[in-house]
């Protein structure tokens, strides 16, 4: 996480250091977004304040931080800079697990199974090959069912 943040935030200060012409920022459109254009980009290019994906509190702090180092706003653009971000940069999504290269461990935890289920469903996809849907999955024998039913939104094949 700290690495992806801090190279997608080195480049685009390269770029704008090379002079390269601000690709034309990648704000999407809704309420506050000119707020956060016109306060955002006085230091850095308007990319770089939209580099990291998180909640509101999150966004916050970050107005905090930006705020210390000298950004300046009225407290309503402000307010309406947090509302344009937590709304289109929320945090990122909970990854889902991929069944067909998780481990014991990722399957234990993510679906929370028994070990014994998480091995039954690595034993499985050993002998079958990979599993192509969730009623595939249901398949395997000893598998709480109901749960691997409740938990579909949460696997990828
Ligand atoms: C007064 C100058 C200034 C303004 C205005 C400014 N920033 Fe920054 N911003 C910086 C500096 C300097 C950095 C690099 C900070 C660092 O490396 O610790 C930065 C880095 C960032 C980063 C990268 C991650 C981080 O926390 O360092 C984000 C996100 C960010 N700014 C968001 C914003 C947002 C959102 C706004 C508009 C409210 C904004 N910035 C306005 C100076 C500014």
């Amino acid at each position: 996480m700290e690495h992806r943040i801090t190279w997608r935030v080195v480049l685009a200060m390269m770029a704008g250091a090379l002079g390269v012409p601000p690709a034309q920022a990648q704000l999407p459109d809704g309420a506050g977004r000119d707020e956060t254009v016109r306060l955002c980009s006085q230091c850095h290019r308007p990319e770089v304040a939209v580099s990291l994906r998180q909640d509101r509190l999150g966004w916050a702090a970050t107005l905090r931080k930006m705020t210390a180092l000298g950004a300046k706003g009225t407290e309503q653009e402000f307010a309406a800079v947090l509302d344009y971000l937590a709304t289109h940069f929320p945090a990122d999504e909970v990854p889902r697990i991929n069944v067909n290269t998780a481990t014991a461990i990722e399957l234990e935890s993510g679906l929370t199974l028994r070990r014994s289920q998480a091995a039954a469903i690595i034993a499985y996809r050993a002998q079958h090959g990979a599993f192509k849907s969730v009623e595939e999955l249901k398949q395997v024998p000893g598998l709480d069912t109901a749960k691997i039913q409740a938990k579909r939104d949460r696997l990828a094949f």
